[in-house]
Parts: C-alpha cells; sequence; structure tokens
C-alpha cells in the first residue's frame, strides 16, 4: 500500500493506493486561509498538520488493514509558499502563500535583474518564494535575521513526518533560487535575496527517498513497515504523474478554479519572456512547461453567480452541438492573467454586447474567453518549440461537454477525457511513494489512465473560431491602455 498525502489551499487530500495503482480510499479535511490585508495570503503550518492528521487518522479508522500495510507515502503540494523555520525547528510566522500578492514590488526588482530570468529560466512572478524572503528582509527585519531554513509547503510536511529538511526539484523551480536547467540551488540568487545555501533544504527528485516516517507516527498510525517518505512534487507536476503527462509531448489541461496547459519536456527549453513556466518535473532528467490562466472555472463560477443559476446548469443549457461565437468577447481576466501577459493588474471585460445577447451568449462567450485563454497558452509554448498533439482534460470544467468541444476547436487539437476515476495529484504524489519505495520505474509507474472519449475540434467552425480569437487578442492592448 502506498499514500498520496497533497496539501492544497483549501485542504489535505490523502489517497490509498494499492499495488496495482488503484486508489483504495481517500480523506479530505479543510484548510481556510487567511487574509489579515489586502493582497495578502496566509496560513498556519499547524494547521497542514492537524488536517494530515485527520486524513490519515480518517483512513486508519476505516482502512486500518490497508493502513497497516504501507510502505510508501509520496508527498504533494501546493507551490511556492514561504514557510519560515527558526534553528530549533520551530514556525516563525503564518506561511506566506503562492497567491498571496503583497511582494509584487520585490518581485518587479528582482525580475528587473536579468541574473534571475537567465539561471531560472522563468519570470520571477509576485507569488514565488523569492520576492516574499524580500520582502521579510525588508518589513520583518526580526524574523528575516532568524531564518535557519525556508520549507515550501508541502516540505514543511515532510519535516513533520521525518524531521528531515528536504525539497525536490519541481516545487523547488517555483522558488526563484533554482538553476532548473542545471537541477541545483544558485547561490548567486540566494546571495541576491541575502540568503545562503545553509537556508535551503537539501535537493533531490521527486523519485527519490527523502527520509523514513517518525517511529512515534508510525506506531500512532499502526503502520507495521518501514515507511519511506518520497521526493514528491509541487501540486501541477504531482497532477502529471496521476495523470501520465511525463514523457516528452504527453500534455494535460486542468479547467479548475484556474487554469493550466502542462507539458512534459526531455529537455530544458525556457522561454520566460512569454509567461511559460518552466520548471523541473518530479521525475530525474524531465522538465516541463506549462501556462497558467488564473480564472477558468472561476469565470464560469461568477457567471453563474450573478445570473444566479449553478454553473452545470449555464453549461446545460448550451446542449452539445457547438455554437459559432456571437460578437461577444470574454476576456477572463478576473484577477489579472499570467500566461501570456504577466498582468496583475489588468481585469476581464465583456464587449459587443447586443439586445440579441441574452444569457446563453454570456455564458457561451465566457466559455469562449477561457478556450482562448488557453489557445494563449498553447502559442507561447509553441513558441519554445513544445509541441503538443492532443491533451488530456481534467478538473471540474471538464465536465461540460460543450465547454472541451469548444476548447478543442480554439486549440485545434484532440482532447481525451479520462474515464472516471480518482488521478489528481494525490495519486500522483501516491505513485512518485511507489516508486521511491520499490525502485520501480517512473515512467512505467506514471502511465496514462484508460479514456472514455476523445473530443474533436469542429472543423466546420475553425475560420469562426480564429476570427473570434483574433478579436480576443486585439482586446488586450485595448483593454491594457485604459487601465493604466
Ligand atoms: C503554480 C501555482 C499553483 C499553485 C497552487 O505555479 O501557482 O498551481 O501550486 O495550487
Amino acid at each position: 500500500m502506498y499514500l498520496g498525502l497533497d496539501l492544497g489551499t483549501s485542504g489535505v487530500k490523502a489517497l490509498l493506493m494499492d499495488e496495482e495503482q488503484e486508489p483504495v480510499a481517500s480523506a479530505s479535511s479543510d484548510i481556510t486561509v487567511s487574509r489579515p490585508h489586502e493582497g495578502w495570503s496566509e496560513q498556519e503550518p499547524a494547521d497542514w498538520v492537524r488536517a494530515a492528521e485527520d486524513v490519515v487518522g480518517a483512513l486508519r479508522h476505516s482502512h486500518a488493514i490497508e493502513i497497516a500495510a504501507v510502505r510508501g507515502i509520496g508527498l504533494s503540494g501546493q507551490m511556492h509558499g514561504a514557510t519560515l523555520i527558526d534553528s530549533a525547528g520551530g514556525v516563525m510566522r503564518p506561511s506566506i502563500l503562492w497567491n498571496d500578492t503583497r511582494s509584487f514590488e520585490e518581485a518587479e526588482a528582482l525580475d528587473r535583474d536579468p541574473i534571475f530570468r537567465e539561471v531560472t529560466g522563468n519570470i520571477v512572478f509576485p507569488g514565488f518564494t523569492a520576492p516574499k524572503l524580500v520582502w521579510l528582509r525588508r518589513h520583518e527585519p526580526q524574523i528575516f535575521d532568524r531564518v535557519a531554513k525556508v520549507l515550501l509547503p508541502k516540505d514543511y510536511l515532510r519535516f513533520w513526518l521525518t524531521g528531515e529538511f528536504v525539497a525536490e526539484m519541481s516545487d523547488a523551480s517555483g522558488t526563484s533560487w533554482l538553476d532548473v536547467g542545471g537541477r541545483q540551488w544558485s547561490m548567486q540568487l540566494l546571495d541576491k535575496c541575502g540568503l545562503e545555501l545553509a537556508q535551503m533544504p537539501s535537493l533531490i527528485e521527486g523519485t527519490e527517498v527523502s527520509g523514513v516516517l517518525r517511529p512515534e507516527l508510525a506506531s500512532r498510525w499502526g503502520m507495521k513497515n518501514k515507511v519511506v517518505v518520497a521526493g514528491g512534487a509541487g501540486d501541477n507536476a504531482a497532477s502529471a504523474c496521476g495523470v501520465g503527462a511525463v514523457r516528452s509531448g504527453e500534455a494535460f489541461l486542468s479547467i479548475g478554479t484556474s487554469g493550466v496547459l502542462f507539458a512534459a519536456n526531455d529537455r530544458y527549453s525556457p522561454i520566460a519572456a512569454s509567461a511559460v513556466h518552466t520548471f523541473c518535473h518530479a521525475l530525474p532528467e524531465v522538465w516541463h512547461q506549462m501556462g497558467v490562466t488564473l480564472s477558468a472555472a472561476d469565470s464560469l463560477s461568477w457567471l453563474s453567480a450573478i445570473v444566479g443559476s449553478p454553473a452545470s446548469r449555464l453549461a446545460d443549457e448550451l446542449g452539445d452541438q457547438l455554437r459559432a461565437p456571437t460578437g461577444v468577447t470574454f476576456l477572463p481576466y478576473l484577477s489579472g492573467e499570467r500566461t501570456p501577459h504577466n498582468d496583475a493588474s489588468i481585469r476581464g471585460a465583456l464587449t459587443g454586447l447586443s439586445h440579441q445577447s441574452d444569457r446563453e451568449a454570456l455564458t457561451q462567450a465566457v466559455m469562449e474567453g477561457v478556450a482562448f485563454s488557453y489557445r494563449d497558452c498553447l502559442e507561447a509554448l509553441k513558441s519554445s518549440g513544445t509541441t503538443i498533439d492532443r491533451v488530456t482534460a481534467v478538473g471540474g470544467g471538464s465536465r461540460s461537454h460543450y465547454w472541451l468541444k469548444a476548447v478543442a476547436t480554439a486549440l485545434e487539437i484532440p482532447i481525451d477525457l479520462p474515464a472516471e476515476g480518482d488521478f489528481g495529484a494525490a495519486l500522483g504524489a501516491a505513485r512518485l511513494g511507489l516508486i521511491a519505495a520499490e525502485g520501480a520505474d517512473p515512467v512505467q509507474v506514471c502511465s496514462r489512465p484508460a479514456m472514455r472519449e476523445t473530443i474533436e475540434p469542429d472543423t466546420s467552425l475553425h475560420a469562426a473560431f480564429e476570427d473570434a480569437y483574433q478579436r480576443y487578442r486585439d482586446l488586450y492592448p485595448a483593454i491594457r491602455s485604459i487601465h493604466s
């Protein structure tokens, strides 16, 4: 048995998986985000531990025999958060999360120094870890001066599980301190932030063993074997392990609150200016690229709240047959955009409204706008030489056949839809736990799930979608100019 522990922003999920990689049981426990000031987003690491205790406790209660047989644990987690540890191993302040934008000025300043993009292959985004530490040095120097270790959220859980300070490549890629091509910490970048190598956890691959479960926890949970804890992965790389996007060209598209277009790569080919993220994958010698659109399913939720009807009903109202764009265009920049604009202050728009623009036209425009934001991500990935022939869709929004058809048509590639099952980040983490515990072949373990159906692009609407995409492209600079 193997256990995947996924530390998300809204909760911790545990998934128990057997030797055949079949999910046996799962449990989750909620955690809350505290927003004490505009732009701040924090969590207490103690809440992560409590939630992890809850989920493992729940599984122990319902599946004691299976829990007793666990041999490997894998971790997945929300990326970029700064968890600050003092020399006694204590947490110094609440962790500053990935969606905390307080350090946007520090991010801009670091990003202006060309060395950051040169070494990390990425823009220093406001949510990344390095600018948070520069903010801390300026605003909370009494804490900054005593920082003994900087840990990413799931690596704090690892410290609690094993007592070890260890990070792995995929999550470390989002700190702005990693030499992503060389897969090692960059002393030069740490130095630019007033930090030293000793303040970083040691680095391993996601498939390697980071430590062994502390005897106290093993006995409390009734685990009988020596349980190894794998390096694990940041949540997107972990999802890729769950859905089988680990070999060059394999890709997935997630329509969650935010949206991600993720492609695995056998080489490091950064293209920072396009706001594509180029990160190490959880497997050795594999990288990945991803475009991130900040409001995907969230855009439909926004419309749903305004019209007072569930998002699923709005989607159903459109039926199954893809419609030609009506001339109403939606820019989904409700909370700014990462790829391709790297623009935290841009906001969304609805244009081209007429007397004929009814509720269905608005739903259609929202879905198309999100589809075009994935197209922007695809174009950005293509500009670095990455080709994607087909993608696997995951996430809540992928329940809408209409939406998938719109995305397939906007991207002009087929979309595969997995058969029912659980293959998210927690499954990816459990798979990494299996690989570390058994020394199994990572590519074989991280296979693609069985597919339910393939959604082909609607070629009869290509031209109409292309026109609408061009209109969408032209709108960003226009809207930008009135926002500045
Ligand atoms: C990735 C990113 C999010 C977080 C939160 O760059 O910001 O996916 O990991 O889940």
